[in-house]
């Protein structure tokens, strides 16, 4: 089954391995995707996105950190000069701060509510971004 085939996906938070993020990419690549896989950790991207190459899938891998305006800009300017579109959205990159309740201070709570609010946030830009880059 191909799917997706020849649509652009980015995935965020792929390099983690086992992760959701990897292996969403990897499905996508499957299924026929042109997959741009992100990360902090891109050393560990890489590693999924060879691995892909490798099975003859398309997948790219770019450092970004997904708190980040300017990385932001810079992802998405970087697939769109190639692609001129993004159709997928895979925004999967989280912080997750696990304890006890009463344990985690106010200060992990508001870390939590930035980080909720920044990727919602974020999964607007893309669009916007593509949206502006049609227009002009
Ligand atoms: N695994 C679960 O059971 C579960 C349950 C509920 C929600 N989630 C959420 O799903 C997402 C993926 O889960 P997972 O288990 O694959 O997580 P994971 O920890 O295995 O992978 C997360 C990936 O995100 C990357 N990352 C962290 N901060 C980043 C940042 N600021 N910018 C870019 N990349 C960043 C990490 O380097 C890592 O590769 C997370 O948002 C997690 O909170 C997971």
């Amino acid at each position: 089954m191909h799917r997706v085939t020849g649509k652009v996906a980015l995935v965020t938070g792929a390099a983690s391995n086992p992760g959701i993020g990897s292996a969403t990419a990897e499905r996508l690549a499957q299924e026929g995707a042109k997959v741009f896989l992100t990360d902090i950790d891109l050393e560990g991207a890489e590693r999924i996105a060879t691995a892909i190459r490798l099975t003859d899938g398309d997948a790219t891998a770019l450092k970004h950190d997904v708190t980040s305006e300017a990385d932001w800009d810079r992802v998405v300017t970087e697939v769109l000069l190639k692609h001129g579109r993004i159709d997928v959205l895979v925004n999967n990159a989280g912080i997750a701060v696990l304890g006890k309740m009463l344990e985690l201070g106010a200060e992990s709570e508001r870390g939590h509510q930035r980080s909720a609010t920044r990727r919602a946030s974020a999964a607007r830009r893309p669009r916007l971004e593509a949206h502006r880059a049609f227009r002009s």
